[in-house]
């Protein structure tokens, strides 16, 4: 049991800053509900990630206990969401998935976003053996940590292969630089996965500079860059990075289109760079604008709830809350073995970020969608299909 002893001496200490979902429900029986808990980073330097999530998973949970709730067993249960806050921390995440197991008693754990902080709190799930779905952590590490944890999205060898085909095939640039986060699971691992696909698809990697989140001066690394003269520049970041980065290339006479990964994804990030991103392109996992029944009938109800249009984190925080009612809905019980079957054996279900079929590392296995910034939003661009095996 990796961990566990250390995780439980820390709940007494745990955060008390839980936002509860379906407060009607609360107030009934225990027995007529079922509790879902979600981590992720309300607050903090990237909280549009976990507002955006909470937001896509609240949604689904008014929706389901609207028609009655989950029906496990052929019984109907309202469903009560815990949400509470990482700070996008990776070491907060041991502390506040403890406390939802264990104080709130969750069934499922829904998050996080950032892998880093998804590979602190899965080892908690795995040994509480409480199922885990993240919705939006891509690092191919996660899954890993065992058979309680699994994803609705895509994983970063495909992400970075979608980026690299877009840049050699779309772009038709044959020189790249890379800039990325040397601290972080999902830039390293990402940055890693596009090198190696842009090389074989016979480009060339012609500068590797790294930074640490949070800095605000990127002009020594942009410099060498320049000096490179790379056609793009790959930059697997988060968005609050990407806005400082984007502005200070284009200070210092840098005109090439700068790509990105997922985690760009925030409106925060042109609201910042501004004109500095026009003509730049990230992959992700859906575009709000495609014309589907299903994505504009999710966008409309979000933006009635919420305002605004939901970014791709809202898109998969409400798809893997309804994947995750649905496995209930299939499950024997609901132990946490009985639960991960369920989920793990999820084919075809229809999400709002596209087809979703669990395979056997526990990994969603779906198209990229890649989105360009041109007349002051991002548009939707390219999908990239899945490689058949
Ligand atoms: N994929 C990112 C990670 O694993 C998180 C992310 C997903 C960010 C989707 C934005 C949108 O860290």
């Amino acid at each position: 049991m990796r961990g566990l002893n250390r995780w439980k001496s820390l709940v007494v200490t745990a955060l008390a800053a839980a936002t509860f979902s379906g407060v009607a429900a609360a107030s009934l029986p225990a027995e007529d509900t079922v509790k879902i808990g979600h981590y992720g980073s309300l607050t903090g330097s990237k909280a549009t990630f976990g507002k955006s999530t909470d937001n896509g998973i609240k949604l689904a949970v008014e929706e389901i206990n609207a028609k009655g709730g989950v029906t496990v067993n052929g019984k109907k249960l309202k469903v009560v969401l815990v949400s509470d806050d990482t700070e996008g921390k990776p070491e907060k995440a041991g502390t506040v998935v403890t406390k939802l197991i264990t104080r709130d008693g969750v069934v499922t754990v829904l998050g996080e976003v950032a892998s880093s902080v998804s590979l602190n709190g899965a080892p908690v799930c795995q040994d509480y053996g409480v199922p885990m779905i993240t919705p939006s952590s891509t690092n191919p590490d996660v899954t890993k940590v065992g058979d309680m944890i699994s994803r609705v999205c895509f994983i970063d060898p495909f992400q970075g292969f979608a980026c690299a085909k877009f840049a050699k095939d779309d772009l038709k640039a044959g020189k790249v630089a890379v800039l990325f986060d040397q601290a972080s699971a999902y830039s390293v691992g990402l940055k890693d996965e596009f090198n190696k696909a842009f090389k074989e698809l016979g480009g060339q990697i012609v500068s590797e500079q790294v930074y640490s989140e949070g800095a605000k001066d990127f002009n020594a690394q942009l410099t060498r860059i320049r000096e490179s003269s790379p056609e793009a520049i790959f930059i697997p970041g988060y968005y609050s990075d990407i806005a400082n980065i984007a502005l200070q290339a284009r200070k210092l006479g840098m005109k090439m289109p700068l790509i990105g990964g997922d985690g760009w994804d925030s409106e925060e990030l042109a609201k910042n760079a501004g004109a500095a991103i026009d003509g730049c392109f990230y992959s992700n996992h859906y575009a709000p604008d495609q014309p589907t029944e299903i994505i504009q009938t999710f966008v409309s109800k979000y933006s009635k709830e919420f305002g605004g249009t939901p970014d791709g984190l809202a898109a998969l925080g409400y798809d893997a809350a309804n994947l995750l009612f649905d496995a209930m809905g299939r499950a024997k019980s609901l132990s946490g073995a009985d639960l991960a079957k369920a989920i793990s054996s999820t084919k075809d279900f229809k999400g709002v970020t596209g087809t979703i079929t669990i395979n056997s590392q526990r990994d969603a296995v779906k198209p990229v969608v890649i989105v360009e910034r041109k007349n002051n939003t991002w548009a939707y661009r390219a999908t990239i299909e899945p490689k058949k095996k």
